[in-house]
């Protein structure tokens, strides 16, 4: 796979961590482009991962296996359609990490038989451990759908959904879901603060123990709430912060929140798709 040439439309943070992601997993940096008009973002990517950077869209496309799409939103349905005819010609597959655009729409502006994998990384990505939910359209073929998944892999878990609304639920679950641990993590610290504790020792336990859980959560097979069990002592200081937890209702209010973000995902997704199909 390290022979195909991928083409990054846009060389702004998404695409820099994953040039960044795959030139350290060994992707041979000759074989990778980036274009962008905009000249700091193709000479910090140039210097940064010792790749080929262009300012036509066109010609990258022309020359490319895989056509990343990494550009705003709003800016993709213009450059979709200007690159159209280049991807006609040269048959690419398209990747998309483009929030909120569906694989129809891609293809009514690229053209109907084109292959396009629609994914949605999180900004973990940057340090390699990203997140990312994969939807392909019918036009791919399984060497294509692994190809995506290695280019997405470079910056961290893949994981395919079989259906594309399920899009909505990845944005709120993961591509969303580094702002709630954020929020767990400034209010665990405004805490100890109030308890009496310096800022930087309140940060530094606060993080480390977000590492360290979330560590023995994906090395371990039992379910968080196993684990969450286990270190619960009857009547102890755990169980003494989960009551109140609980009794303030934690469960619902993270239901809510999940539904609130898919739901916006959903609308946004609408307005995006609406106003510029
Ligand atoms: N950042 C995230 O956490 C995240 C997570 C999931 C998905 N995404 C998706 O990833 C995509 C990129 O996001 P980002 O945060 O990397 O945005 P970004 O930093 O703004 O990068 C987009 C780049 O595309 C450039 N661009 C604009 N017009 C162009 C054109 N005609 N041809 C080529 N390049 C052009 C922009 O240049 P100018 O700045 O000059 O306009 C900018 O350098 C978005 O669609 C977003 O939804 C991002």
């Amino acid at each position: 796979m390290t022979n195909r040439t991928i083409a990054f439309i846009g060389a702004g943070n998404m695409a820099a961590a994953l040039i960044k992601g795959l030139v350290e997993d060994g992707y041979p940096a000759d074989n990778i482009i980036a274009s962008d008009p905009d000249h700091k973002r193709t000479d910090f990517i140039k210097e940064c991962c010792a790749i080929r950077t262009l300012d036509e869209n066109r010609t990258a496309v022309l020359e490319a296996d895989v056509v990343v799409l990494a550009v705003k939103p709003q800016a993709l349905p213009q450059i979709a359609r200007d690159i159209a005819g280049a991807v006609g010609n040269s048959k690419p597959l398209i990747i998309s990490i483009a929030a909120g655009i569906q694989t129809k729409h891609l293809a009514e502006w690229l053209g109907e038989d084109v292959a396009i994998i629609r994914t949605m990384p999180n900004t973990p990505a940057m340090l390699q451990t990203g997140t990312t939910g994969l939807y392909a359209n019918p036009n791919t073929n399984e060497d294509q759908r692994n190809l995506a998944e290695s280019i997405m892999r470079a910056v961290g878990l893949t994981l395919w959904v079989d259906s594309e609304t399920m899009m909505d639920s990845v944005t709120a679950v993961s591509g969303s879901g580094p702002a709630y641990f954020f929020l767990v993590m400034e209010h665990m610290i405004s805490a100890a603060e109030k308890m009496g504790m310096d800022h930087n020792s309140a940060k530094l336990l606060t993080l480390h123990t977000a590492l360290g859980a979330s560590r023995m959560a994906l090395e371990n097979p039992e379910d968080p709430s196993v684990l969450r069990e286990k270190v619960t002592s009857p009547g102890g200081t755990t169980a003494a912060a989960l009551a109140v937890f609980n009794e303030s209702g934690l469960e619902q209010i993270i239901e809510d929140a999940l539904t609130a973000a898919r739901d916006r995902s959903i609308e946004l997704s609408s307005q995006v798709n609406g106003e510029q199909a």
